[in-house]
């Protein structure tokens, strides 16, 4: 198996590039600047140079609320690009593994959410994933789209590190507790996307759409604590974190106030399984702590 992975920059793509090569999997790293994705003749060259048996998109338009104001941009990288991806792909007969969102739904289901529920974005962001997902479905049917949720890790920004960066000058904050997902570290994403890019090279590929995302259900507020709890030993500091609603912490792009992913189905096929999320956030926090220590 050999990877071409894009977007290798962000919190995603640089898990990936980190886990190929501790398996020593022979993969072909490239950051936006190397290959922009809305570029089809720099895909088609990536893909051509590379030769890899398997495509995988890291990159995306990640900023929520930004979006709100960049939608053409937003729509470039995620639904153009992704199009052009599953094009020049499709073109050399390889496969394609592209990321989306718990964002493309509205949140209002009361349970988690299974591949076949219909979607129905609240923002420009999901919109544009949802676009990204529907043009890959239409060019190109050697596709495994997975969409998952809340990711974090210790590579880029996310929200665990801004918790972190809070935790470290104020005494406290406030953080929506009326929205519920499933924080996904992005060890746990790497994991299930190569398990999934096995497969595609192992001739038994089960192409189609997936949710996977972190075990076990958070508020952002539940999350924070967590957070906020792991970095006592390193800092010795305790702020006050309160709970506070989506209209108290109002943002320029809604989000669905249900956000959770049922990832049995990836379970099933795979055989993968993320870990609890408090178990994830814990070794996260510890290792983002055991970094700065050696960095000092
Ligand atoms: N973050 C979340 O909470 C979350 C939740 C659900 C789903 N997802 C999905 O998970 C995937 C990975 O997200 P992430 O958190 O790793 O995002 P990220 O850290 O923002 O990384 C995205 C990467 O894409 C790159 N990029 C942007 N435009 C590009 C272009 N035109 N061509 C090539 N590369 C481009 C960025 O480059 P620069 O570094 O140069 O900016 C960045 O390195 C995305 O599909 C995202 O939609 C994320």
């Amino acid at each position: 198996m050999k990877l071409l992975v894009l977007g290798a920059h962000g919190q995603l793509g640089r898990e990936l590039g980190a886990l190929c090569a501790v398996r020593g999997i022979a993969t072909k790293l490239m950051t936006r600047l190397e290959c922009d994705i809305s570029n089809f003749s720099q895909i088609r060259t990536a893909i051509e140079d590379a030769s890899p048996s398997v495509v995988v998109n890291a990159a995306a338009y990640t900023k929520v609320d930004q979006a709100e104001k960049e939608a053409s941009l937003a729509q470039l990288v995620n639904c153009d690009g992704p199009a052009m991806l599953a094009q020049a792909s499709a073109d050399r007969g390889i496969p394609l593994i592209h990321v989306s969102t718990d964002y493309v739904f509205d949140g209002s289901k009361p349970s988690a959410y299974i591949e076949t529920d219909p979607v129905m974005p609240l923002g420009v962001y999901g919109l544009s994933k949802e676009a990204g997902e529907s043009a890959i479905r239409s060019i190109q049917d050697r596709h495994i789209i997975v969409r998952t949720a809340w990711v974090y890790g210790i590579y880029g920004r996310n929200f665990l590190k801004t918790m972190l960066d809070l935790a470290a000058t104020r005494e406290g904050w406030g953080v929506v507790s009326d929205q519920v997902g499933n924080p996904t570290a992005t060890a746990d994403l790497a994991e299930a996307l190569l398990t999934a890019a096995e497969k595609t090279s192992g001739g038994d590929a089960c192409w189609g759409t997936y949710h996977f995302a972190g075990q076990d259900d958070a508020s952002w507020f539940e999350f924070a604590e967590e957070i906020v709890a792991s970095q006592v030993a390193f800092t010795g500091k305790r702020p006050t974190l309160k709970a506070i609603t989506t209209e108290e912490f109002p943002t320029p792009a809604r989000r669905p106030r249900n956000s959770r992913l049922n990832s049995d189905l990836f379970a099933s096929v795979f055989g993968v399984r993320a870990l609890p999320w408090r178990t994830r956030t814990r070794s996260v926090v510890e290792t983002i702590f055991a970094q700065r220590r050696r960095q000092a």
